[in-house]
């Protein structure tokens, strides 16, 4: 007799479409074509491109490719709706979200067909995973548009917010954008992709009857230049981009200087780790739900197997034959496992990326799946004997391509899975907790599942670390993104004290006297003092204008050598808050100690009266970091799912950081202490003008029990050492705050080529003795970065 498994083994679907009637009855309505949403009215259809189904290359509709006038219409519409959508109120604009959530479900069926014929994903994933998330982020976010007063009293909307998103996900990227924007207050000119327009042309009309009034919601079609047009807008206050890491790197170049605002998710190599004592079985699956969901064209695919190799070939037969299992053809039919890649072009570019590593000798193994005669079609791919630098290890390949390595042992693992300029998720399979919770923290990504994959909820973040992009999506952190700190409008135009004496680079070879005993200051790297590499001092002049002494000349290489310290002193990042804690008391007291001292040396510097003052104030915000270290919790987040979500705010890494002239050392203390408060390293350039402030610290801190490299000091150019600091490829980000426009601007373009984060301050002062101003969770956040770390239960 035959065993069920058997039975089972044999047993077949018969096709299940899902009805096309009544998308295409929509489109009919709409002439299958479409003009612009601009304050609620459709334009006249403007120059047409077409949008096809690609799984049968049929065409579906015209859409307009939006001129640069349409985007100044719509941008236009966005501003005059903005101040009535705002004081429209928390609980006016949960009525609104709370509708849109509505009508998604109750249009849920048309939605996904519609995405489906777009798209070309299965209809299992567009009824059952996008439709059900994208109304759950509206309905998210009209309960924190309800208690925004209560919950972010201190911030306002950012203004008007341009949002770009790519065609893997178009009404799903569509709700995480547009839900929090408009539950903040913000109104937006919204681009989908030009692959997949249509569910947010149909979204459109939902937002009329859902209430939404005129100009809050702007759609606007077409290709790169409509996105273009949106980034280049002097109307846009924010922009939010999900895409390539190529565009996104654009993005940052383009807005540089501009003061808008930036969140970018961008592109990944998601590291899938599978340890020996993992439940094989399960892990199998939760690669298929990794790697060939939405046939892999997903940013956060599992699209990189790590096995340990006690397992290896077990695991892999595993999944060979769960391979085969998977069925491949008309993404209506609800039986289908792996739809339609979104179009030929996409096909053609992962098609050679296989042959590459066909060329370079790997094994290239493909399901046994027919391939249908029309349309944009790739089987489950799976590479095993690549190198970790061959291009299909390293490069995001977008479909539904897998490329297995193995490790022996769990830093092995780790040490792999950061081997990538990505970072944005990961998953861990072992049923060992402890290892599994172990290896979370180590691994580079702003995701981690354990022992399950792909999961997203709107109240969890998500989002990058490293070329990954900025910002999070989802949670209490996503809102924080369209929402900018009162504190922040209450900044000075200014520097509030203009510095005085700015050197006009006034380096000397020797200060006179060759008898003299010499009392150039000299760097501080890696808990040493340190001559520059340049061997040139640079003379500082005081408020009289009298000389005061010199500081070396720091250079390029001084910069490298302190990042490498910077980099030897990780420790410091796992050392507890604790104890994080204790240093920086010690460091405050110890400043103390020396009150008078540094009093002196500041009035010399500035000509300040209150320089006892900025010493007491430096005093209390090391106490005030240092209160911190140990509260600045992350969050257990309670997704709809059978288990938890921990949001760990975790250091940044290594931070370079340009001091203000003013207030030399409470600025220079507001800065730092924060960042190594939280366990990052920092490599900072101190005030160019009053550098002493700083090199007088060293005593203080090799007295203070701070580790050797957290924190290192570079006297000299702020604008020279801040472009080393903004172009350093091992430099996770750079903040700059000395009143330099031009400077700041310079230091966000160059932070692209490595997509650094930045937080800079433009030419405005800054109150540095206001705890509102230099202080508080906004600040914090630019010291972290949000991991969320999903945990189901009984798994
Ligand atoms: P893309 O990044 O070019 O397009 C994403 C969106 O940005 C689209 O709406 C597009 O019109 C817009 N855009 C293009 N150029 C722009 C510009 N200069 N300024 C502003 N907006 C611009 O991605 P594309 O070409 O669709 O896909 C190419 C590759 O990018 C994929 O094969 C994949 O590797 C990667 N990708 C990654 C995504 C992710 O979520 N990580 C999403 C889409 C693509």
């Amino acid at each position: 007799m035959p065993t069920i498994k058997e039975i089972l083994n044999t047993m077949d679907y018969g096709p299940a479409p899902e009805s096309q009637k009544e998308a295409q009855a929509w489109l009919e309505q709409h002439a299958r074509t479409f003009g612009l949403f601009i304050d609620n009215a459709w334009s006249a259809p403007g120059e047409l491109f077409a949008s096809t189904n690609p799984a049968d290359a049929s065409k579906l509709a015209d859409l307009t490719q939006a001129t640069g006038d349409d985007v100044d219409r719509a941008v236009e519409a966005a501003r005059r709706a903005q101040p009535g959508w705002q004081a429209l109120g928390g609980h006016g604009r949960a009525r609104v979200l709370y509708a849109l959530a509505r009508l998604l479900q109750k249009h849920s069926r048309l939605f996904a067909v519609l995405e489906t014929l777009d798209n070309g994903k299965t209809i299992r994933e567009t009824r059952d995973i996008d439709m059900p998330l994208a109304a759950r982020h509206f309905y998210y976010h009209a309960g924190w548009a309800q208690l925004q007063a209560e919950e972010f009293a201190d911030y306002r909307a950012v203004g008007v917010v341009g949002q770009i998103v790519p065609w893997n996900f178009p009404l799903l990227m569509l709700s995480w954008k547009i839900a929090p924007a408009l539950a903040a207050g913000n109104t937006v000119v919204f681009k989908p992709a030009e692959f997949t327009s249509l569910t947010a042309m149909l979204f459109a009309e939902i937002c009329v009857q859902a209430g939404v009034p005129a100009g809050v919601v702007n759609i606007v079609t077409g290709d790169g230049r409509v996105g273009e047009a949106i980034v280049n807008h002097p109307g846009i206050d924010k922009l939010a981009f999900t895409g390539s890491t190529e565009v996104g790197r654009l993005i940052r170049v383009a807005t540089a200087g501009s003061g808008k605002k930036l969140s970018l998710e961008l592109g990944g190599k998601s590291p899938f780790i599978v340890f020996e004592d993992a439940d094989l079985d399960a892990a199998v699956e939760g690669l298929v739900d990794s790697i060939w969901f939405n046939q892999g064209q997903v940013c956060c695919a599992g699209s990189r197997l790590l096995v340990q190799e006690s397992v290896e070939e077990k695991f892999l037969a595993k999944l060979r034959a769960r391979m085969d299992k998977l069925t491949l053809g008309s993404p209506l039919d609800k039986s289908i496992d792996i739809g339609a890649l979104v179009d030929p072009v996409q096909q053609q570019r992962i098609a050679g990326l296989v042959e590459s590593a066909r060329a370079e000798g790997c094994t290239v193994y493909q399901s046994a799946c027919e391939l249908p005669a029309n349309g944009s079609w790739f089987p489950p791919t799976l590479i095993t004997g690549a190198s970790t630098s061959a291009a299909v290890a390293q490069a995001e390949i977008f479909g539904p391509v897998l490329v297995a390595m193995s490790f022996r042992t769990p830093p092995e693992a780790v040490q792999l899975a950061n081997n990538t300029v990505y970072g944005l998720a990961a998953c861990v399979w072992s049923e060992n907790i402890s290892l599994a919770l172990d290896v979370a923290p180590q691994i580079k990504a702003g995701v981690v599942w354990i022992n399950t994959a792909n999961q997203f909820d709107a109240a969890c973040g998500f989002g990058g670390y490293r070329e990954s992009g900025y910002g999070r999506e989802g949670g209490r952190e996503g809102m924080y993104e369209y929402m900018t700190a009162l504190s922040e409008d209450a900044r000075p135009d200014a520097p509030l004290v203009e510095a005085k004496a700015k050197p006009k680079a006034a380096v000397v070879v020797a200060s006179g006297d060759p008898f003299a005993i010499d009392r150039t200051a000299k760097l501080y790297v890696g808990g040493k003092q340190a001559r520059p590499d340049s061997g040139y001092s640079r003379a500082i002049h005081g408020a009289s204008g009298a000389f005061i002494g010199e500081v070396g000349e720091g250079s390029r290489k001084d910069i490298r050598n302190a990042v490498e310290a910077a980099h030897k002193a990780g420790g410091w990042a796992k050392a507890t808050s604790h104890n994080r804690a204790q240093v920086l008391y010690y460091i405050a007291e110890n400043l103390a100690a020396r009150a008078d001292e540094f009093a002196a040396r500041i009035a010399a510097m500035t000509g300040s009266k209150n320089a006892e003052k900025e010493v007491q104030a430096s005093i209390e915000r090391l106490f005030y970091y240092a209160a911190w270290a140990d509260k600045y919790d992350g969050q257990v987040h309670q997704p709809p799912t059978h288990g938890i979500t921990v949001a760990l705010n975790e250091p940044v890494g290594v931070i370079g950081i340009v001091c203000p002239n003013e207030a030399p050392l409470l600025g220079f203390i507001s800065l730092v202490a924060p960042a190594i408060a939280l366990g990052n390293r920092v490599v900072v350039v101190p005030s160019e003008a009053h550098p002493f402030s700083a090199t007088d610290l060293y005593q203080v801190l090799d007295t203070s029990d701070l580790p050797d490299g957290v924190v290192n000091i570079i006297t000299g150019s702020a604008d020279e050492l801040a472009r080393t600091l903004a172009t350093h490829s091992d430099i996770d980000a750079v903040w700059r705050h000395d009143g330099s426009a031009d400077g700041c601007a310079e230091v966000e373009r160059l932070s692209a080529g490595s997509l650094k984060r930045t937080w800079v301050g433009g030419a405005k002062g800054r109150d540095w003795y206001s705890t509102a101003q230099s202080g508080g969770r906004a600040v914090l956040a630019h010291a972290t970065q949000v991991k969320n770390v999903w945990i189901p239960y009984g798994v």
